[in-house]
């Protein structure tokens, strides 16, 4: 008997959950959107309510597809965004460079600029237009997810589109002056004056001496229109058609880069972005998920994330080794005899970068080495001697067959396994080293249900609300394990380590010691 009534109870506990979520569900796509306001005026001012438990919104473009409202973020995190209300991807993100967190009693406010204030501490944790002079009279957000601050005499004086954070939609232009980050900014995505290109960042701790390696790059082909030099800056655009073009003027581009459907006649609201794996793909919004529609890398040893610093990609498997012998797990950085620590530059004591030491490894090449610059080199020896004493090079790989030696100026990493007359020389942070560093990594994610929990604290019952409450700490808890997982310690440690077996052997040198 109590069994069977204790069946019915969770059964209309899952009901009313049930009505509940889908109650919430239309509110988003319908009434509740077209309550929100369609443009915010001068004196605007709206505190963040914590009762909402993913987003908050507070503006909606015409077409009730986008909304900017407080997002939480990584679990506790505040942030605002534009969303795309029927998968609840954060188009756009304010991304403070001192996040809130989401019990902070904080607050948007539009008084020419657009301002997200935290109240009790009384300071300004983002603010928009600020390197504008004129102030605007307005905030839209346009049906394309533009947000934009508009003046009546100036016209628009701030829009998100010029600040993408990892993704870019479909009609925004994509200038030098903006970069893509991943949201724990360990890669970026830059255009250059003919090419756009994806860099591993270097880690802001570092003091100099590290720069941003480049692992993919597209060169314009300009078959049908050419860049010329003073011809004005490039700029990249999700085109509806399914491809990522490359401007210097409107016009046919000077470079198309196109996507599955490709001229197939999808028309939908396309997105580019730079994953946290390093990846850059494009998808559309097929009504009911984001379809994949072009990825940069396919090759697994070609991504950042596959292994990581000072280890070695087998291709295809993807399969990681550690340039010098061991690994606890954590990383490749290794535990360096006494005898041959040594600094960055070749030199003993505590100078730039701290404790490394050098590694000589046969068989292995940059899988990148076409980005990187080379030079020729008589020998090996000639090779890794450009790189031994010079605080900015991190490695030397030398070609015996083509007398190429390839210089890194960033820890070692994307190295694959190459053929036996690759030389390579590499510096190796020593564990020591790394070990004093603190963990840190993460990023936004935990808002893709967001969508169905708008507005659930207002038409929720506590019974209904207290099972979401639940399953989003299940999936929320679950999310946080994933990423803990992919966890890294400050952009050079590696992604998932799958042990190889050995291969060739590892040589250590004693150079530091001459
Ligand atoms: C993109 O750039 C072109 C050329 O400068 C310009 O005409 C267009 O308005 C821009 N689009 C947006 C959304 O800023
Ligand atoms: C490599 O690892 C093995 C086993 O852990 C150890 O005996 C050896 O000394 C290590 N070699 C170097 C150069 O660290
Ligand atoms: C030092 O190494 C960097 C990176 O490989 C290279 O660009 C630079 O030219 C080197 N400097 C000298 C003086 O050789
Ligand atoms: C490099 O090439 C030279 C000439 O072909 C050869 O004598 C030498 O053994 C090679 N070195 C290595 C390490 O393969
Ligand atoms: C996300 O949360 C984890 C733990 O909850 C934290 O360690 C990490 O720094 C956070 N990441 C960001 C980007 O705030």
């Amino acid at each position: 008997m109590e069994a069977v009534m204790a069946r019915i109870h969770l059964v209309l506990v899952l009901c009313v959950a049930a009505a509940a979520l889908m109650a919430s569900f239309c509110a988003a796509a319908g009434e509740g959107a077209a309550a929100t306001a369609q443009e915010l005026r001068r004196g605007f001012s709206v505190t963040h309510d914590q009762s909402y438990s993913q987003f908050q919104p507070v503006l909606a473009d015409p077409t009730g597809a986008f909304a900017l409202g407080f997002l939480r973020v990584n679990g506790t995190m505040l942030d605002l965004a534009v969303l795309h209300l029927p998968s609840a991807f954060p188009l756009w993100r304010a991304i403070p460079d001192r996040p809130a967190p989401w019990s902070a009693p904080a607050s948007l406010t539009f008084d020419g600029g657009l301002a997200l204030t935290d109240r009790a501490a009384n300071k300004v944790l983002w603010s928009a237009a600020a390197a504008s002079a004129s102030a605007g009279d307005r905030v839209v957000l346009l049906s394309t997810s533009n947000l934009q601050i508009q003046s009546t005499s100036a016209g628009v004086v701030w829009q998100s589109f010029d600040y993408p954070s990892d993704t870019i939609v479909q009609g925004q232009n994509f200038t030098s002056a903006a970069a893509l980050f991943t949201l724990d900014r360990r890669f970026a995505m830059r255009l250059g004056s003919n090419y756009f290109a994806l860099y591993i960042e270097p880690p802001p701790t570092s003091s100099g001496g590290v720069a941003a390696a480049m692992y993919f790059k597209r060169t314009a082909l300009e078959a049908k229109a050419q860049i010329v030099a003073g011809g004005g800056p490039t700029y990249a655009r999700v085109e509806p058609d399914g491809f990522l073009a490359m401007y210097q003027k409107e016009g046919p581009p000077a470079d198309v880069l196109s996507f599955d459907t490709f001229n197939r006649g999808v028309r939908a609201l396309r997105r580019m972005t730079l994953e946290p794996n390093g990846n850059l793909r494009a998808y559309y919004w097929d009504g009911t998920r984001w379809a994949l529609d072009y990825t940069a890398i396919t090759e697994t040893c070609e991504l950042p994330t596959t292994c990581g610093a000072y280890s070695v990609c087998a291709q295809p498997s993807g399969g990681c080794e550690c340039l010098a012998n061991a690994t606890d797990g954590s990383g490749c950085a290794a535990a360096a005899p006494a005898s041959v620590r040594g600094s960055l530059c070749g030199t003993t004591g505590g100078e730039v970068g701290g404790l490394y030491w050098a590694v000589r490894r046969q068989g292995v090449e940059p899988v990148n080495k076409e980005l990187l610059g080379s030079e020729h080199a008589a020998s090996a020896t000639d090779c890794e001697a450009r790189c031994e004493r010079n605080c900015s090079c991190w490695g030397a790989v030398y070609s015996n067959g083509t007398g190429y030696c390839y210089l890194l100026d960033y820890p070692a990493q994307l190295l694959v396994v190459g053929d036996e007359r690759k030389l390579g020389y590499f510096k190796v942070r020593s564990l020591e080293e790394a070990a004093g560093r603190g963990r840190s990594g993460g990023g936004a994610g935990g808002v893709k249900a967001a969508l169905l929990t708008i507005g659930v604290a207002a038409v929720v019952g506590a019974a209904a609300f207290g099972a979401y409450r639940v399953w989003d700490r299940r999936r929320r808890t679950a999310a946080d394990a994933r990423r803990q997982l992919g966890a890294v310690d400050d952009g050079l440690s590696p992604g998932p380590y799958k042990n190889l077996g050995s291969f060739s052997s590892v040589e250590l040198t004693n150079s530091f010691r001459r």
